[in-house]
């Protein structure tokens, strides 16, 4: 459960691989008064994310790790997390699996955003493979994450049209517009629920 005590933000922090618009859409909504979160820290797998200029200008906090030796790094952000007292993970354009072992380690207190009508097109490709099938609607999802593939728990969805003319890159800036919309609804869902 994610808990916020009191009138205390939720520490809350975020995992990104690439351009890290939901990152910085989950920043802007953290500044805000009454935002159930706060931001101790992004991690990135990737130290070419573009994402890194932004949070250097904005002086927020982050660490990088590539994930190649995954079980060393998981520890060390083990480590990191317990040091910040990390509440909640948002992951946001997180291309890697994390281990079992570590989502373990923060059951229920993980959340993912996903470019699909989850259960519908886990995994890559969302958009191309939504409409290849000829779906009417996709749409995205913000889900806990547990140790199966875009599995766990929907805290929400948005549908998105696809229109005839629709091809995997305008669907794909449909659907992040929403995304942005939907992270901090479910956010605010999630935390004042418990
Ligand atoms: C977003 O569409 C997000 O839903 C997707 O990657 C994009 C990241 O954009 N995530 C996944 O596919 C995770 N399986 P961003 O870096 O601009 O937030």
């Amino acid at each position: 459960m994610v808990r916020s005590t009191g009138f205390k933000k939720v520490k809350t922090t975020i995992f990104i691989s690439g351009n890290g618009s939901n990152m910085k859409n989950l920043i802007k909504f953290s500044k805000i008064k009454n935002s159930p979160i706060e931001i101790n820290l992004v991690l990135s797998s990737n130290k070419k994310a573009n994402a890194l200029n932004y949070l250097k200008k904005k002086k927020i906090n982050f660490k990088i790790f590539d994930f190649k030796k995954k079980n060393k790094d998981e520890k060390k952000i083990l480590d990191i997390l317990k040091k910040k007292d990390t509440q909640l993970i948002c992951l946001a354009g997180f291309m890697k699996i994390l281990s079992r072992n570590f989502i373990k380690r923060f059951k229920g207190k993980i959340l993912n955003i996903h470019p699909s009508l989850l259960p519908k097109y886990k995994g890559l490709n969302t958009h191309k493979r939504a409409i290849i099938n000829k779906e009417k609607f996709s749409g995205c999802t913000v889900h806990i994450v547990n140790s199966k593939l875009d599995s766990g728990k929907i805290i929400m969805q948005k549908k998105v049209r696809i229109n005839k003319n629709d091809d995997p890159e305008s669907l794909s800036k449909k659907i992040l517009k929403q995304e942005h919309l939907l992270y901090p609804k479910a956010l605010i869902k999630l935390i004042s629920r418990n």
